[in-house]
């Protein structure tokens, strides 16, 4: 029996998060709003630590909690539960949406959904002086608010509605309070980041409260019982597209300690952020998106496949490789199959996006990590651990490259040389993946067939 939800689509970073998600979803949810004027964006994990623009009518919108849908008319967008909302950070970015466009979409926070509040940032902090662990975190308070969930105290969107919302937030704070001055630090002094006042004081409990309070006049009518509507409509034919926050390399379980984050960043946190209404394995394709020539990351983490430092700069500053969210330049390796094939296994991919495709230069192999040995010589498969990393030996393989300032931003396939097309059929083989789409530049319409390229 085949079960596959038709029109269904999750597209998840294929490696360690900023691989240009939020473009390729825009697309995608413009190409089938077209076909079936109505589309479901469903985000499942992180919160304000992603960030991804979108540029619409010559204006640039950077989002972090809400997907990228919210930006095309007739879309509804949904915060799912598996996400955390960090309240102040979605009133602002509300207001951005709201203030400078016409768009109309529906926009729904699932009211299971945990917060993330400036508590756990302000615990974050303290954490990070502490122990390493958390020391290349965003800052956004991120794991405290799941490890609230875990510790089975968490503060949900719901929360905000209920008629004893005071007393529960006020319990939140003192126990932040009492858990930061155990480590020595003061919650109300505690300077964290914001996204609409930059970096500012906590504040004392009064405060806190106050902010709060208006903070539930702002967005509590988008908070929502969602369970019946992502029901009807997955039963139904609408289209699903899932949007995916951070990238498989940054999972608790399949990332690199201690660069990962929280939550589940692959299609399973689909099934338990739904409630199991929707089951990963039956949505029609699930893409995994990577940088087509090279491989970015942040963090303490290294790879074994280090590229040299005046190939990374040119290639940080044509790309722009640095945080959407915290502005930190990415380290830049050649792209390493041995960690992609192994993320594009344990998040289930049938397909690929490539993005990034202009970057390559004439004068330059395009060099890529096909596999790693020992020092014997042995193959080695990737696994998620520095220690063997530190000791896994890349061999590379080189390929023509081609003129990538020639096809930045086209958006025909017979653009692209025989050597991008080869390498592009290279990564499609070694990766099992479909070739879905390709981007060759920032802007929103540099992407090359985006009725879902085969070939
Ligand atoms: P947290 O998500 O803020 O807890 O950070 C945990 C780790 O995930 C850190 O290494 C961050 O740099 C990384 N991280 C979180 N979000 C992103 C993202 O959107 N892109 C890249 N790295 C991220």
């Amino acid at each position: 029996m085949n079960n596959t939800r038709l029109n269904s689509i999750s597209v998840v970073g294929g490696a360690f998060g900023d691989e240009g998600k939020g473009k390729v979803v825009d697309e995608i949810c413009h190409t089938l709003i077209k076909r079936f004027d109505k589309v479901i964006v469903y985000r499942w994990n992180g919160g304000s630590n992603a960030g991804h623009t979108v540029e619409v009518q010559n204006k640039k919108f950077v989002l972090h909690q809400i997907p990228s849908g919210a930006l095309i008319e007739g879309a509804t967008c949904i915060l799912g539960k598996g996400m955390v909302i960090h309240p102040g950070d979605l009133v602002f970015e509300l207001a951005t949406i709201r203030d400078n466009s016409e768009i109309k979409t529906d926009i729904i926070v699932d009211e299971m959904t945990p917060l993330s509040l400036d508590t756990h940032r302000a615990f974050e902090l303290s954490l990070k002086k502490k122990e390493e662990g958390g020391a290349g975190s965003t800052g956004r308070g991120i794991s405290p608010a799941y490890a609230d969930v875990i510790y089975r105290h968490p503060l949900r969107a719901r929360d905000l509605l209920a008629k004893n919302w005071k007393e529960k937030f006020e319990k939140h704070y003192l126990l932040y309070r009492s858990l930061i001055s155990g480590l020595g630090d003061d919650l109300a002094k505690t300077q964290v980041n914001s996204l609409s006042e930059g970096t500012q004081e906590v504040g004392n409990k009064t405060k806190f409260i106050n902010k709060i309070s208006g903070q539930r006049d702002r967005i509590g009518k988008y908070i929502k019982n969602v369970y019946n509507l992502v029901k009807e409509n997955w039963n139904s034919k609408v289209p699903f597209v899932f949007e995916g926050a951070q990238g498989v390399g940054l999972d608790l379980r399949w990332g690199v300690y201690p660069d990962v984050t929280a939550s589940d960043p692959t299609p399973s946190g689909i099934f338990s952020s739904t409630e199991g209404l929707v089951n990963p394995e039956t949505i029609e394709i699930r893409a995994n998106v990577y940088k087509a020539t090279y491989t970015s990351s942040v963090g303490k983490r290294v790879l074994p496949t280090k590229m040299n430092e005046k190939l990374a700069a040119r290639i940080r500053e044509d790309a722009n490789e640095y945080g959407a969210t915290t502005k930190r330049p990415r380290d830049i390796y050649h792209l390493d199959l041995p960690a992609l094939s192994f993320f594009s296994k344990v998040s289930m991919a049938t397909h690929m996006v490539l993005t990034h495709l202009d970057i390559s230069y004439p004068d330059t192999p395009v060099k890529v990590c096909t596999k790693y040995v020992n020092k014997k010589g042995q193959r080695l498969d990737y696994r998620p651990d520095q220690e063997f990393l530190n000791h896994a030996l890349p061999v590379y393989e080189s390929f023509k490259p081609w003129d990538g300032s020639k096809i930045k931003n086209s958006t025909n396939i017979n653009c692209l040389s025989l050597s991008a097309k080869k390498y592009i059929k290279f990564l499609s083989q070694t990766l099992n993946l479909l070739p879905l789409m390709l981007t060759t530049g920032p802007k929103r319409e540099s992407v090359i067939n985006s009725n879902y390229l085969l070939f």
